[in-house]
């Protein structure tokens, strides 16, 4: 459930109508609702309810804003991050040190530094040779650090290819035949406390069945490695939950991937964490445009030419992925449309014969569920700007990241003197 309902005929976020915040700040803009992410926070904390005290870390990845992650964290969220960027940004929102997992397959020497000097909880490996250079800078530095070791456990994740991450071929984590070997080199290292391990095996996952496959897979290792002596007190879930993105799209509740997870891990007699993003922050944002002229096009439907486009929203063009349009001022009748952006490719395409509501030059529309993997995708491609970003909390927004105009990012280009 989201917060972005008609009242009145007008599109609301929570109780501020979009058409005041496309007035007061322009569009195309992010709006993000406080009261949807906190109830999808809520019900995924509840959802686990039933196991033993389980680490949340937010996937920082859909949805980096400070002010988002400050919400978040005042749910008792910590955060996954992949960057030193993320762990900066997560640092700077409030989330605890000690409540940051450091996932990601090409941390460099100063990001696993960063990393130490911050203290944070864990650092997920996703390799031997990752392992091996952590532990020589923790040992150099006196310190210690908890890990876990990121597992591939090939399976299909029957999502987008582009966003799957859990197959042999994939270039994330170490093959399920090798990890026991690896994990217990890596336990006998100075600088490196091997405590657990994790697993990911994809994102907008819309079957429960590919978690369970890879979670039964973890808890065979998890004895395997038991049985040869290591130590196992902590198993990283990763994320992946899908969310509907169509009307009628059904995807596996929180409570049902719950359930799951207590059948499937009971007697692991581990501490749990997870990295949800896509499932907290997917359907608490929206992307509020307005359009610029509508085109005919030979006896096809019209082209709807909106002021958002790929660079903002790059999930259509990138994964072919759906985006509800809905009109903010619906007046009931109906068209088929293709609904464009401005960019000179024809990648810039949002919707091809859509049937939506009828829409005309200045009428503002968005493209829902694009809290997660919206913004934070962004790119300045046919110097564009990038877009502002705005939270709503009950009848109040706020602005909670500037628009960028292409005269700011200009300012940062350099001419050498010698041209
Ligand atoms: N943990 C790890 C290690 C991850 O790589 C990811 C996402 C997550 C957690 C969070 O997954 P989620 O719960 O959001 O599914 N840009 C793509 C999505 C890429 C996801 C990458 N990893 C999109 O727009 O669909």
């Amino acid at each position: 459930m989201d917060h972005f309902q008609l009242r009145n005929g007008v599109l609301h976020a929570e109780d501020v109508p979009l058409s005041r915040i496309a007035e007061a700040v322009g569009t195309p803009v992010y709006v993000y609702s406080r009261a949807t992410l906190t109830r999808h926070a809520r019900v995924f904390r509840e959802a686990l309810a039933g196991l033993d005290d389980p680490h949340i870390a937010f996937a920082v990845k859909a949805n980096p804003n400070l002010a988002v992650l400050k919400v978040l964290a005042g749910e008792g969220f910590g955060a996954d991050v992949v960057s030193g960027g993320e762990l900066t940004r997560a640092l700077a929102a409030g989330i605890p040190a000690a409540e940051i997992v450091f996932s990601g397959v090409g941390k460099t020497r100063s990001e696993l530094s960063q990393g130490l000097d911050a203290g944070i909880g864990q650092f997920n490996l996703e390799s031997e040779e990752e392992g091996r250079e952590l532990a020589q800078i923790a040992h150099q530095r006196g310190q210690t650090v908890p890990c876990a070791l990121r597992v591939n456990p090939d399976v299909d994740a029957r999502t987008h290819e582009k966003i799957s991450t859990g197959k042999r071929e994939n270039k994330f984590g170490v093959p399920l035949d090798r990890a026991s070997e690896i994990y217990a080199a890596l336990s006998g290292l100075p600088g490196l406390e091997m405590r657990g391990v994790a697993v990911h095996i994809g994102s907008q996952l819309l079957s429960l069945d590919p978690l369970e496959t890879a979670y039964e897979k973890l808890g065979t290792l998890i004895a395997e490695l038991r049985a040869r002596g290591c130590t196992v007190t902590h198993a990283d879930l990763g994320g992946g939950l899908g969310v509907p993105y169509r009307k009628g799209e059904v995807a596996p509740s929180p409570a049902e991937y719950g359930a799951m997870v207590a059948r499937v891990t009971s007697g692991w007699n581990v501490r749990l964490s997870f990295e949800p993003g896509r499932v907290i922050a997917g359907n608490a944002g929206v992307l509020l445009t307005r359009v610029i002229r509508a085109k005919r096009s030979g006896n096809g439907p019209p082209f709807v030419v909106v002021d958002a486009a790929m660079n903002d929203l790059a999930r259509p063009a990138m994964y072919g992925a759906w985006h509800d349009f809905d009109a903010v001022e619906p007046t009931g009748e109906r068209f088929t449309a293709h609904i464009v952006g401005p960019i000179c490719e024809t990648g810039d395409t949002f919707a091809m014969d859509r049937d939506t509501d009828a829409l005309g030059p200045g009428d503002l529309a968005v493209f829902r569920t694009a809290g997660a993997y919206g913004a934070t995708m962004a790119s300045s491609y046919n110097s564009r700007g990038f877009v502002p970003e705005v939270l709503v909390d009950g009848d109040r927004f706020a602005v909670v990241a500037d628009r960028i105009d292409p005269a700011a990012i200009m300012a940062a280009e350099r001419v050498p003197e010698w041209l």
